[in-house]
């Protein structure tokens, strides 16, 4: 059966867990060529054998996004491999949640490089590439997706930095998508809510304590929920750009 991203390459930032890895299968199972890119390659490759085991097209690129020469080499290679770009997703993150005071100074700095900065240089390498593609695919339309969260949107205690990358890239996405929309380039915003994946794993122990205490009664969201948001996304007609879609499960109230 056709898929509506026939003859389309999407590049996923982050697709070795998460997220990340079920926005690859999803946009892969619409017929998308999907370039992975992450650090861990064992992952990359596992994932790329389950998209190629069921008919589609991958390739694996290790990069680390905060490393801008890894970052635009990253879309490069997609480009030279596959000739074109596109879909960019740019789904890589970090959250290392607790108190701004006496917080270890390497969170903040992971967290700015790898949520602002490396989606920034992600963002730069693909944008020329992204508006070729709108100008010259059958389509006629390309998509720039920014994975931010509902901490992009409100403020908890305890979330400080992580609310002022999330905010941030909210902030740069609207600003973008001023200046490409016209051009058919659609960029667009995806805020998750709490969702099962590894995210939480890399906080401290006492940090992991009480997120399990507030989400442990929640039933959170699947990266499967937000992956379908993202293929109806990059799926729409030209003429409709999906610009932000916040999605939390049912229970969480802020
Ligand atoms: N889970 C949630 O509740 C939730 C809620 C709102 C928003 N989000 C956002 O969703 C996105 C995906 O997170 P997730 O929940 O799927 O968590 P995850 O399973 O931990 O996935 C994070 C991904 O980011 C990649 N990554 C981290 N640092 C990187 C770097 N320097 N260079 C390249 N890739 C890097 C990781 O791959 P490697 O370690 O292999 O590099 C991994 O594939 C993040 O932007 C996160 O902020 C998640």
């Amino acid at each position: 059966m056709a898929g509506q991203l026939d003859g389309t390459v999407a590049l996923v930032t982050g697709a070795s867990s998460g997220i990340g890895e079920a926005t690859a299968l999803a946009l892969a199972a619409e017929g998308a060529t999907v370039s992975l890119v992450a650090r861990r390659t064992d992952r990359l490759d596992g994932l790329r054998s389950r998209i190629e085991g069921d008919g589609g097209r991958a390739a694996v690129i290790t990069a680390d996004v905060t490393d801008e020469p890894q970052a635009r080499d990253a879309v490069e290679r997609t480009v030279e491999q596959f000739g074109r770009l596109d879909t960019m997703v740019n789904n890589a993150g970090v959250m290392l949640l607790g108190p701004a005071l006496e917080a270890p100074l390497e969170e903040w700095d992971r967290m700015v490089r790898v949520n602002l900065l490396g989606l920034l240089y992600a963002t730069h390498a693909a944008m020329p590439h992204l508006l070729r593609a709108a100008e010259d695919s059958p389509r006629g339309v390309a998509d720039l997706v920014n994975i931010s969260s509902v901490a992009g949107r409100t403020v908890r205690l305890g979330s400080g930095v992580y609310n002022a990358t999330k905010h941030g890239v909210g902030a740069f996405s609207e600003a973008l998508r001023l200046e490409v929309t016209r051009r058919h380039v659609r960029v667009s915003l995806v805020e998750p809510g709490a969702t099962s994946t590894e995210l939480a794993g890399h906080n401290r122990p006492e940090v992991l304590e009480g997120l399990r205490q507030r989400f442990s009664s929640m039933e959170r969201l699947q990266a499967e929920d937000i992956s379908d948001a993202v293929r109806y996304i990059v799926t729409r007609p030209r003429h409709v750009a999906i610009n932000e879609i916040l999605i939390r499960p049912t229970e969480q109230d802020n």
